[in-house]
């Protein structure tokens, strides 16, 4: 039996604004991440993907539900998640490699120890000889480099990545997806993921959870089942299109509601 990481139990969250009906932006989420999974939350704008992230992460509470990590309660945050945001959240005024070493000050490891280990990073994510550089003098597919270079620098037991490359041009997006399939199979983490790419998440996850738009709920859970050593080019796969095809059926009437609406921020792109 897989060992579940992290779990989510009946997860609500409800939002109060001022003046308005409570907000309703997670339903009644149950889903397990098991220890070494890649697990992709795919879902369309608004669907609450960052919300629950943020949940995971023990940056909010749930409404009601809970949320497991290793059978125990999250009561906040913790250097047992390492978190990657989707804009570059770098401190400006220290270097790649002080950036690296921050979340391994709050653990108190000693000076030397901190650039061993910030190199090795360095070196893990393809930046050897830019650990001197400050965030802007680095492009933006360095600077998530450092993210994710400085979240699983201390060693985390989980990444949470909240479409952590939606930012960048679509070479440098699917280099750093071989970069993290490559971490990924190097350290064993477990990996929760999102984002609103159908393609995006089928190349990286062993599942795939389809979230419903406005409250999000989980609509379909995926096991993706390719062996992505198998074909050269898996994107253009005959099994790869099917995943592709079965994922965009399950999302497509969120996102014809939204397109009737005129909102088409609320539309799923095939990235
Ligand atoms: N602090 C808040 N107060 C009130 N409403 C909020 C708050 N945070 C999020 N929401 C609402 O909850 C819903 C879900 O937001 P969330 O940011 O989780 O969506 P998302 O799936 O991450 O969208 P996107 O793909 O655009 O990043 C939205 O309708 C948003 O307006
Ligand atoms: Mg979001």
């Amino acid at each position: 039996m897989p060992v579940p990481t992290l779990e989510l139990r009946s997860v609500t969250k409800q939002f109060t604004v001022t003046g308005r009906p409570a907000f309703l932006a997670v339903d009644d989420v149950t889903i397990t991440a098991h220890r070494g999974e890649f697990l992709v939350l795919v879902g369309p704008s608004g669907s609450g993907k960052s919300t629950l992230l943020d949940l995971v992460a023990g940056l909010t509470t749930p409404t009601s539900g809970e949320i497991l990590l290793d059978g125990a309660p999250v009561t906040g945050p913790g250097l047992d998640r390492g978190i990657v945001f989707q804009q570059y959240a770098l401190l400006p005024w220290r270097t790649a490699r002080g950036n690296i070493e921050f979340g391994l000050e709050a653990k108190g490891v000693g000076r030397r120890e901190r650039r061993t280990i910030a190199d090795e990073y360095l070196e893990l994510v393809g930046l050897v000889g830019f650990g001197d550089r400050f965030p802007h003098e680095l492009s933006g597919g360095m600077k998530q480099r450092v993210a994710i270079a400085r979240s699983l620098a201390y060693d985390p037991d989980i990444l949470l990545m909240d479409e952590p490359f939606a930012a960048l041009d679509a070479q440098t997006r699917e280099n750093l997806q071989d970069e993290l399939l490559r971490i990924w199979r190097t350290t064993g983490k477990t990996i929760l993921f999102i984002t609103h790419g159908i393609d995006e998440a089928i190349y990286l996850g062993n599942r795939v959870a389809v979230l419903t738009e406005r409250p999000g709920r989980i609509k379909e859970i995926f096991d993706i089942d390719i062996d992505r050593d198998a074909v050269d080019d898996l994107r253009s796969s005959e099994r790869f299109r099917d995943y592709r095809h079965r994922i965009w059926l399950s999302l497509r009437p969120e996102a014809q509601q939204r397109a009737v609406a005129g909102d088409v921020v609320g539309t799923v792109a095939h990235v």
